[in-house]
């Protein structure tokens, strides 16, 4: 049975109303950290902007997605770009990944607490984890409105405690709220 919520993302990527064409800033700006080589997941992909990422990383990169039509967009552009990308429609909460199976994992913009504990497990020794997501304190209104699925103050820290942390920014609303990276936490953790 397809998840309620997939519907809701058909249409949004039908729209393209949730199409980012640059990979999240966790992993963008802190790509030197990455493998060279090893297997990677885009959890809760969307249309795998971070996958496609890593995949020109030369990692071996999986893509998954709950949305048809974020996984249709994604293979569209792997076929294009003759990428090295195993995409999946999956239910994540269902069947989260198995343990010790992946190098690097990234998830951006998906926040599904209960799941933290398989994310973790699912890191092979000495892997990382790239997160970056919406905090419940912002300055603007970018990101989901309900506050259930934003980060309450350092709760990513929280989240990953099992993990060595090797960075984490959350800036708030410190100082001048002009400049700065506002509305959002990023975290990197190594599974020790
Ligand atoms: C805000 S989008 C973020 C997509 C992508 N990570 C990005 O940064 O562009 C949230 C994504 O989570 C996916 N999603 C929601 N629930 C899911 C679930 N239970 N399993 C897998 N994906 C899910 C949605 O289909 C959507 O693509």
């Amino acid at each position: 049975m397809p998840h309620p919520d997939a519907d809701k993302w058909n249409a949004v990527y039908l729209a393209s109303m949730h199409v980012r064409n640059e990979p999240v800033r966790v992993l963008k700006d802190h790509s030197y950290l990455l493998p060279k080589s090893g297997t990677a997941l885009d959890l809760a992909c969307g249309t795998g902007v971070n996958a496609i990422f890593l995949a020109q990383h030369g990692l071996q990169t999986f893509a998954w997605d709950i949305s048809e039509q974020a996984i249709k967009q994604l293979r569209e552009t792997v076929n294009r770009l003759h990428l090295n990308i195993h995409t999946e429609i999956r239910n994540v909460i269902d069947m989260p990944p198995e343990v010790e199976t992946f190098d690097v994992i990234t998830i951006s913009y998906f926040l599904e607490r209960t799941l933290m504990p398989y994310i973790i497990n699912a890191l092979r020794m000495h892997g990382l984890l790239f997160y970056q997501t919406f905090l419940k304190e912002r300055v603007d209104d970018t990101g989901p409105t309900n506050d259930a699925y934003r980060l309450a103050e350092n709760e990513l820290l929280e989240l990953c405690a099992g993990l060595h942390i090797v960075k984490y920014l959350e800036e708030g609303m410190i100082g001048n709220v002009a400049n700065g990276f506002r509305n959002e936490a990023m975290l990197i953790g190594q599974r020790r």
